[in-house]
């Protein structure tokens, strides 16, 4: 039976090695089920979106004020989406977004303080009724995310993305309100939103992740489609 398209992002905070999960459940979903899968992320996904990332990310991208910020974040994303992520799904493609707008609300809107009630109508604008049909959320402690992301700035990354750590050098304290304000969002929206323990070995992390996926979206899937 042939499964419609379906749009996954995963969350969470720094260091708790997103990046590499999505990579093991993008080579699972197209091992187990043949999916044809678009991997992106944002900030960025298309040559406009990754320029309004540069702004932002990188350690001399300058000092935001934070609604200016959401601003830029948004106009990235209404370009990824109408871009990238919508013409994608309308020739069947599966997309997965490393970060989504969960991210906007966590960082922006729990970290530095805007609330919820603005981001979410500047969303509304830019997106209507589109959310993903899932969001796995990767939890783990600040202090071990950020210990993690710092040997991997070390050992793995480019000298370019060595750069882009704006938001990792912003402190414990703005990483807590960011680990509370993922956990709020997962407590917010129980249906779309399921909360990963990050702090576990990466085969362990990569087999609730696929768990959560026949649990929520294969079986199931008729009551997950995107309208
Ligand atoms: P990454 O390191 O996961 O690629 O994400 C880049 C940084 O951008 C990350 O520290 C989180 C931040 N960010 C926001 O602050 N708001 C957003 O809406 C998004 C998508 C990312």
């Amino acid at each position: 039976m042939e499964m419609q398209a379906q749009f996954i992002t995963f969350e969470g905070g720094d260091g708790a090695g997103k990046t590499t999960q999505i990579k093991k459940f993008r080579d699972w979903l197209v091992k187990e089920y043949n999916i044809d899968i678009l991997l992106t992320r944002e900030p960025g996904g298309t040559p406009e979106a990754e320029k309004i990332r540069n702004l932002l990310v990188q350690s001399d991208g300058g000092d935001w004020d934070p609604l200016s910020e959401a601003l830029l974040l948004s106009a990235a994303r209404r370009e990824h989406l109408v871009k990238r992520i919508w013409p994608a799904m309308k020739k069947g493609q599966w997309v997965i977004s490393d970060r989504f707008v969960d991210s906007t609300y966590a960082f922006q809107g729990y970290g530095m303080g805007l609330g919820l009630d603005y981001l979410q109508e500047n969303y509304k604008r830019i997106a209507d009724d589109f959310m993903p049909s899932l969001t796995l959320i990767l939890d783990i402690d600040p202090v071990e995310g950020l210990e993690r992301s710092g040997k991997q700035l070390d050992i793995t990354t480019s000298e370019l993305e060595k750069t882009e750590n704006r938001y990792e050098v912003m402190g414990l304290e703005f990483h807590q309100k960011l680990r509370e304000g993922f956990l709020d969002i997962a407590k917010r929206n129980p249906k779309r939103c399921r909360v990963i323990d990050a702090s576990k070995s990466v085969d362990e992390v990569h087999k609730q992740i696929c768990d959560i996926f026949i649990e929520c979206l294969y079986k199931p899937y008729e009551t997950a489609q995107i309208g």
